[in-house]
């Protein structure tokens, strides 16, 4: 099985990185505490599982790989649970300040307090399903409207989730990139609030705070994990979770940190085309790939200043890695736990099987049998319909 993963159908470019500081600068270490104590404190809030899968780890010639699962995230399937509904309440809090100068809590806001004040609010996002879900249940937890806008291909089911908290969920024609499009016209027009996942020009403080909120899921590993591992494979869509996840090691673990490889798609490898150019570049997508998630054709800017300083490798990987990871997750080798693990949650898995197989990359990674990989498996089965299908087939 391990034989699909072979090292010629993929992109990999060595990136020198630049020098700085916005591991700290972008996110803050505040951001990161102060989203970990508002998030912490919600209901069901409980830590994700972090797996080692030795068995896989020893038939690659490594030490070992730690699997953080993020399905069970508070029942929504995804580590984006952390992240928008973290932000709707940010931005419900500051437009309540800059309307009536008044200065309240998170705490209060979640208790229903303020509904009266709240409902009259929208807030609004483009997303491919995980995103969306997480803003609308947020939107609903502490008592604005929503609507989401959602793109041709996301799946039915998806979008299912996100109507189950109550947001408006509005389909287009085009990609996410011309939902993301609309979305901004439409708030404009209307006044409504946007709730983004990515950034753009003096567009930066709710994606910081999404940015912020994934770092409740980095610092779970760092408290779990010792010593550092050695290498972090980090899933790149718009980039905020591998910029979150790789800034947060940064902060903890400083020069102990891991070397940071980005994986894409290769159907919408815009942070891999950035690091080729060595600037923000945007690809276009012309088809979708299976790994919704991850199908963003522009970077986010703010993602990109800690990536540009903190990543070393990207890569691109076809679609073809992702049935034989999924299945390799859910009929595991040797004594590794099963895991569920949804489309894009595997293309770290997918990488660093594909990279240990490999002599000539082992070399270039710096990987040998005492490597230590850090996954982020970001999602578990968050369309089942597709799950069961992929699966089974
Ligand atoms: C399951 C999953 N993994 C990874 C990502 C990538 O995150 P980002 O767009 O912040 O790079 C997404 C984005 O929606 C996602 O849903």
């Amino acid at each position: 099985m391990l034989d699909t993963f072979s090292a010629d159908t993929i992109k990999h470019v060595s990136y020198a990185r630049h020098t700085g500081e916005a591991f700290k600068s972008v996110i803050t270490p505040q951001d990161f505490t102060d989203a970990s104590s508002e998030i912490m404190s919600w209901e069901r809030y409980t830590a994700t599982p972090l797996h080692p899968l030795k068995s896989l780890a020893q038939q690659l010639n490594l030490d070992n790989i730690f699997y953080k699962d993020e399905g069970p995230r508070f029942g929504l399937g995804s580590f984006k649970a952390l992240g928008g509904a973290y932000a709707a309440a940010r931005v419900l809090q500051r437009e309540l300040y800059n309307k009536f100068n008044k200065k309240i809590s998170l705490s209060d806001l979640r208790s229903g307090k303020y509904v009266s004040l709240t409902k009259a609010i929208t807030l609004v996002s483009a997303t491919d399903g995980n995103h969306g879900r997480s803003l609308a249940w947020g939107a609903q937890k502490f008592g604005a409207d929503c609507k989401i806008y959602i793109h041709a291909e996301v799946s039915e089911e998806r979008a299912k989730a996100m109507r189950y908290f109550g947001a408006d969920v509005i389909r287009i024609d085009g990609d996410y990139d011309d939902s993301v499009r609309i979305t901004k016209t439409n708030a404009e027009e209307n006044n409504w609030f946007i709730v983004s996942d990515t950034s753009w020009d003096n567009y930066i403080q709710p994606p910081t705070d999404v940015m912020a909120g994934y770092g409740v899921m980095t610092n779970e590993i760092t408290q779990e994990l010792s010593p550092p591992p050695s290498h972090v494979f980090l899933q790149g869509g718009v980039g905020g979770l591998a910029a979150s996840v790789c800034a947060a090691l940064r902060q903890k673990w400083e020069k102990a940190s891991p070397r940071v490889i980005i994986v894409e798609p290769d159907l919408a490898s815009c942070l891999y085309a950035s690091a080729v150019k060595d600037t923000l570049t945007s690809v276009q997508i012309t088809e979708e790939t299976i790994m919704a998630g991850l199908s963003c054709g522009e970077p986010s800017p703010l993602a990109w200043n800690i990536l540009r300083e903190e990543a070393s490798d990207f890569l691109s990987i076809p679609d073809l890695f992702i049935a034989p990871a999924m299945k390799l997750l859910a009929k595991p080798i040797g004594n590794d736990p099963a895991i569920e693990a949804g489309e894009s949650a595997v293309a770290g898995l997918a990488a660093i099987i594909t990279v240990a197989q490999d002599t000539a990359l082992r070399n270039d990674f710096r990987i040998d049998k005492t490597s230590r990989v850090l996954l982020i498996g970001s999602e578990g089965a968050t369309d089942r319909a597709l799950y069961d299908k992929i699966i089974s087939g």
